[in-house]
């Protein structure tokens, strides 16, 4: 077995210093006050004031974000949500989770990104919604897919739980939606322990996003006077969790900088390697590269030459419309089944040195 301190992993959990978060940490800790408060607050105005999102509402988990977000989308029973089947489970299972079905478009085998072309076939009289996911961290085609939910009526939401810091025509991803998540999981490029965070572009519907992340309760109304309309659920973050996210804004536009130069290193590094190619980056885009994509015809071969080299490699998650909850493993999705087939992750993040990324270029570069 090889020791895990020489493998360059797939994912890793970045932490701030701990000589500033301990303080931090311990004062928050023995404050008296642990729940929903002002650090929470202060969170989502820093959060969104350096992404550019106007207003944000900071939760529990993107998955709880994303539940509201499709909830005021209008998804729930006998409603459709057109989706990605190439995405971590929790897009989908969110979709679940209001009482609506996925569907399932297929994706462009050169991204691994939802194709506008699938997306508009799959559009009739019951699709509340589309999720939209920036896979990997690539930005998906936001400007057809903005066009297509416009002329059909439909929401937008986009699922940025790989994506924080991308851009698609100069513009921050989370922006182009009529709504937008994301997640500060243990993985992600900045972690809250758990978290997550909902973009809503009507800010009318904050209110009632509000509640629905409290149990349908309004804060500042007292417990005894309040009424409850609409039952919500436990989404809201709490200031233990939003301490450690704004200790980690700190230093996160060096650590999302390292993800982007690790990931322009290997386009640069793999462009002219035979059999193998980087994952299309569309024009004006901006990938945050929260892991790198790379496309080949052994993909099998390639991951277990870089296993056996001491390099995290793999395909990470399995194509959702296999899963027999989303009832639909006979779908055909020609351009899914392309796309992983041909898929390898390999880890491009702030641990990713120099010299890691070298000895990873040089393994493939020799094929
Ligand atoms: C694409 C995607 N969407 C949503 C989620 C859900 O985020 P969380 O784990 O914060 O609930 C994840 C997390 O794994 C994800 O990768």
């Amino acid at each position: 077995m090889k020791d895990l301190d020489t493998i360059v992993p797939l994912v890793k959990v970045a932490m701030p210093a701990r000589e500033k978060l301990m303080p931090a940490l311990e004062k928050v800790l023995y404050g008296g006050f642990i729940a929903e408060g002002e650090p929470v607050y202060e969170f989502e105005r820093q959060f969104a004031a350096k992404f550019e999102l106007g207003e944000i509402l900071a939760t529990s988990s993107g998955t709880g974000a994303l539940h509201i977000a499709l909830l005021l989308a209008g998804a729930g029973h006998e409603k459709e949500v057109i989706s990605t089947s190439m995405t971590a489970e929790p897009t989908n299972t969110a979709i679940l989770q209001t009482g609506a079905i996925p569907v399932f478009a297929d994706v462009d085998p050169d991204t691994g990104n939802l194709d506008p072309a699938s997306v508009k076939r799959a559009i009739n009289d019951k699709t509340a919604a589309i999720v939209v996911v920036h896979y990997a961290g690539y930005p998906a085609d936001m400007k057809q897919l903005r066009e297509l939910a416009d002329a059909s009526g439909i929401q937008l939401v986009e699922d940025c739980a790989h994506a924080l810091g991308a851009r698609y025509a100069d513009q921050p991803i989370g922006t182009w939606g009529d709504s937008a998540i994301f997640s500060f999981q243990a993985i992600k490029h900045m972690t809250t322990i758990d978290g997550g965070a909902l973009v809503l572009h009507d800010k009318s519907q904050m209110e009632r996003a509000r509640r629905l992340r409290w149990f349908g309760l309004s804060k500042g109304v007292a417990r005894t006077e309040v009424n409850i309309t609409e039952g919500g659920y436990k989404y809201n973050m709490n200031n233990v969790a939003a301490t450690i996210g704004l200790m980690q804004l700190s230093n996160l536009d060096e650590m999302i900088q390292s993800h982007k130069q690790n990931g322009q290193f290997f386009d640069s590094a793999f462009e002219p390697v035979a059999g193998i190619k980087p994952a299309k980056i569309l024009a004006g885009t901006e990938p945050s590269y929260w892991i790198y994509t790379l496309l080949t015809d052994c993909s099998k071969d390639v991951i277990r030459c870089l296993n056996d080299n001491g390099v995290a490699a793999s395909k990470l998650h399995r194509p959702n419309h296999l899963h027999s909850v989303f009832a639909c493993p006979k779908t055909s999705l020609g351009g899914v089944e392309q796309f992983y087939d041909k898929l390898v992750h390999i880890p491009c993040g702030w641990w990713v040195d120099a010299v890691a990324r070298d000895k990873i270029a040089e393994l493939l570069k020799k094929g």
